[in-house]
């Protein structure tokens, strides 16, 4: 007869036994999907391809699903869809397989999905208020970066698909106004918090339509006001890029525009890839400390 003990040190040995064999399948996921990605030879594309690898392992060992990232803004055109469709592009064409749920009302990434891009990436459009937590938890199972672009308005649709994030990003576009408008994005996650017994939901806001080249003086002062305030800003701004416009009039991936008939495209390449590897960092479990607290 096995012994308490015995069982016991069994059952440990099985456990580590399943953790190995989850672990082993996402290093298999993410290297077949690299060896299979034409895009992994420059420096950045190397560094954030490892950062992948990473993020994997650091929640598989956690125990954690593959992360859940909901962009959200109370504020209309505070670039939220732009935001996600550049990201998301960016981590699927490392190859990472990636999913958005559009639950913008106008389907702008839907509409993008509709186009003659290639890239693989999977987007859902028929979300509502009833269906989106089970829609966001089918996906994180299969996947390995769900993105939910939400509506520019509180609503009960929005404020469930904060409950499943494990990353809330606020785009705020470098004006007073929508400054204002931030300071209700946070508040509604601190409700979305308060309902979940505490559970900490992660922000981080996303300073969009920047000068790449210069930070203006209303910028540097709503920097200044959100620092202030302690909210956690991404160093890395989206900027300004024509690029960002052409992928939806195009309904191509950014890879895919032509650089002839696109300005800046290279840079709005690099741009976007600094900012999925910010992006991936934060989703690590020794997440790096963000702007406020640098
Ligand atoms: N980084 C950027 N560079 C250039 N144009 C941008 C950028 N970000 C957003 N835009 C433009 O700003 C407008 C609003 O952006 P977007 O549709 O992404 O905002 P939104 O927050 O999703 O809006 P809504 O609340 O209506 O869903 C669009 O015309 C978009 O092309
Ligand atoms: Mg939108």
């Amino acid at each position: 007869m096995i012994s308490a003990g015995c069982s016991c040190l069994l059952l440990r040995v099985a456990t580590r036994c399943v953790v190995m064999l989850h672990i082993a399948t996402q290093c298999y996921r993410f290297r077949h999907a690299f060896a299979h990605s034409d895009c992994h030879s420059s420096a950045i594309h190397g560094s954030c391809s490892y950062k992948l690898l990473h993020v994997a392992l650091a929640l598989t060992k956690a125990g954690r699903c593959m992360p859940v990232i909901v962009v959200a803004n109370p504020k209309g055109g505070a670039g939220k869809s732009t935001a996600t469709l550049v990201i998301a592009q960016t981590l699927a064409q490392l190859g990472a397989s990636v999913t958005i749920l559009d639950a913008d009302p106008n389907r702008p990434i839907v509409e993008w999905r509709g186009g003659s891009s290639e890239l693989s990436l999977d987007v859902i459009g028929d979300v509502t208020e009833s269906s989106i937590i089970r829609v966001i938890r089918e996906h994180r199972a299969n996947r390995q970066f769900v993105f939910v672009d939400l509506e520019g308005t509180a609503s009960r649709l929005v404020s469930r698909a904060i409950t499943q994030a494990d990353l809330v990003l606020i785009p705020l576009q470098a004006s007073g106004v929508d400054a204002r408008q931030a300071s209700r994005a946070v508040a509604l996650i601190h409700e979305e918090e308060e309902a979940l017994n505490g559970r900490v939901i992660p922000f981080r806001v996303l300073l969009t339509r920047t000068s790449p080249i210069i930070a203006t003086r209303i910028e540097k002062e709503i920097v200044a006001a959100l620092k202030g305030a302690g909210l956690p800003l991404m160093r890395t701004r989206l900027n300004e890029r024509q690029a960002y416009k052409a992928v939806f009039v195009r309904r191509l991936a950014m890879h895919e525009l032509d650089p002839v008939q696109v300005n800046g495209l290279p840079e709005a390449l690099t741009n976007a890839q600094q900012l999925a590897d910010e992006l991936v960092d934060i989703l690590t479990v020794s997440s790096p400390d963000a702007e406020v607290t640098g």
